[in-house]
C-alpha cells in the first residue's frame, strides 16, 4: 500500500520551498522505505531549488539523513526493517570498470530507487541526489542504506550522508593526510570544517584554516585548526608559507569551489604537495595557470567527489569514533528545526550563520 507523507518540495526555479503531501510507493525489488528521523540542510539543496543542478522540477529536497528502515522489497539482504541507517548517494554497482578493479569508491554507475515518488496528482518527483529526505518517509535503493550503531544521535549521524563525509574524506581519503603533515583548508563551512576535523584525526602537525568570515575561523579552531587566516585582510598564500617554514603546506583542501581560491590552494602547497578540490564550481568558471608552474611544482592536483568515501567502510567507522568521543561530529549541528522551516534555514546558510541546520522529525 502506497503511503501519503509530508515532505518539502521545490516546485519551480527560485520559488520558496513548500511543505506538501507526497505518495511513497511500497518498496519494489532492491528497494527500501525509510522512516526519516533527521535530515541536514545542505548547500546542494539550495542549488537544486535555484535550478543550478538541472531543471527536473519538482524536486523532493533533502539528502543528509538518518532513519529507520520500515520495509524492504524483494531480494533485499543488506538491511531489514528496524535497522538504523544513514542514507548515502553512492550505492555501488559492483559491475562497472571501477568496481571491477576493486575501487568501488569511484563507482561510475551508482543507483537509486527505480520507482518514483509522486505528488497526489501523480506528478513524478525528482529526489535530491536520489534520496529526498525532507520527508517523513522516503523510498531509496537498499544499497543507499548504510547500517550504523543505533546509539548515535540521528541529527548527527545523518550529516555523514553528504557534506561532513565529503570534507572528512577530502582530507583522509583523497588527500591522504598523514601523521606529521601540514594542512591548509580554504573555506571552513560544513565541508571545510570537516576537512579540518579529518586532518586532526589523521595526526596533521599544523592545520591552517582560511576563511573570509571570522565566525567560521572561530569554529574551525574548535574543530581542530591550529592556526587561522582571514583571507579578506591577509594574503593566505603568504600566511600559509610563513606558517610552514616558508615552504607551503603538504596538503591544501579547497572547499569553496572558485578559481581564485583554487589558485591560492595551488600556490600555498609545498613542492610535491597535494591540492584537493572538494568545493563545487559552476559551469562558467575557468582556471588559468602557467603550465610551467603546474609542471615545476610537481605533486598532485586531485578532485574529491563525496570524499572518495565508501559508505559501508567509512560510515560505521566514523560513527564508532564519534560514539567513543574521538570525533566531535555533534559540533556540526548548529540548530535543529521543524520540517516547515527549511526556507528560513536556507536564508541562514546564505548569511553564513550556521554550519548545519538539521530537520528533526
Ligand atoms: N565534493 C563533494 O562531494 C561535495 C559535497 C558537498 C558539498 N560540496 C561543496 O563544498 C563547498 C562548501 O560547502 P559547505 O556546505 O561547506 O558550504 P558553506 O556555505 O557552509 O561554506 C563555504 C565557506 O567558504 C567561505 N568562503 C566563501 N568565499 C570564500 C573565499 N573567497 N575565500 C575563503 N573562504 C570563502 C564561506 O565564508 C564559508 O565559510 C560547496 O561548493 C559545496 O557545493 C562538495
Ligand atoms: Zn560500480
Ligand atoms: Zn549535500
Amino acid at each position: 500500500m502506497a503511503q501519503q507523507v509530508k515532505a518539502v518540495i521545490a516546485r519551480a526555479k527560485g520559488a520558496p520551498v513548500e511543505v506538501t503531501t507526497i505518495v511513497v510507493p511500497d518498496p519494489g525489488p532492491g528497494e527500501a522505505v525509510v522512516r526519516i528521523q533527521a535530515c541536514g540542510v545542505c548547500h546542494t539543496d539550495l542549488h537544486y531549488r535555484e535550478g543550478g543542478i538541472n531543471d527536473e522540477f519538482p524536486f523532493l529536497l533533502g539528502h543528509e539523513a538518518a532513519g529507520i528502515v520500515e520495509s524492504v522489497g524483494e531480494g533485499v539482504t543488506e538491511v531489514e526493517p528496524g535497522d538504523f541507517v544513514v542514507l548515502n548517494w553512492r550505492a555501488v554497482c559492483g559491475q562497472c570498470r571501477a568496481c571491477k578493479r576493486g575501487r568501488p569508491q569511484y563507482c561510475f554507475n551508482t543507483h537509486n530507487a527505480k520507482q518514483k515518488m509522486t505528488l497526489l496528482d501523480g506528478t513524478e518527483l525528482s529526489p535530491a541526489l536520489g534520496i529526498g529526505a525532507f520527508a517523513e518517509k522516503t523510498l531509496v535503493a537498499a544499497g543507499q542504506c548504510t547500517k550504523v550503531d543505533p546509539a548515535a544521535e540521528p541529527a548527527v549521524a545523518g550529516l555523514l550522508g553528504c557534506g561532513v563525509m565529503a570534507g572528512l574524506g577530502a582530507a583522509i581519503n583523497t588527500g591522504s593526510v598523514g601523521r606529521g603533515d601540514t594542512v591548509a583548508v580554504i573555506g571552513c563551512g560544513g565541508v571545510g570544517g570537516a576537512a579540518v576535523m579529518g586532518s586532526r584525526l589523521a595526526g596533521a602537525s599544523k592545520i591552517i584554516a582560511v576563511d573570509i568570515d571570522d565566525r567560521k575561523l572561530e569554529t574551525a579552531r574548535k574543530l581542530g585548526a591550529t592556526h587561522t587566516v582571514n583571507s579578506r585582510t591577509t594574503d593566505p598564500v603568504e600566511a600559509i608559507r610563513e606558517l610552514t617554514g616558508g615552504n607551503g603546506a603538504d596538503v591544501v583542501v579547497e572547499a569553496v569551489g572558485r578559481p581564485e581560491t583554487y589558485k591560492q590552494a595551488f600556490y600555498a602547497r609545498d613542492l610535491a604537495g597535494t591540492v584537493v578540490l572538494v568545493g563545487v564550481p559552476t559551469p562558467e568558471m575557468t582556471l588559468e595557470l602557467p603550465l610551467l608552474d603546474v609542471f615545476g611544482r610537481g605533486g598532485a592536483l586531485k578532485s574529491s567527489w563525496y570524499g572518495d568515501c565508501l559508505p559501508t567502510r567509512d560510515f560505521p567507522m566514523l560513527i564508532d569514533l564519534y560514539l567513543q568521543g574521538r570525533l566531535d561530529l555533534g559540533a556540526f549541528v548548529t540548530e535543529t528545526i521543524e520540517l516547515d522551516a527549511v526556507e528560513q534555514a536556507f536564508e541562514r546558510m546564505h548569511h553564513g550563520d550556521v554550519l548545519r541546520s538539521v530537520v528533526v522529525f
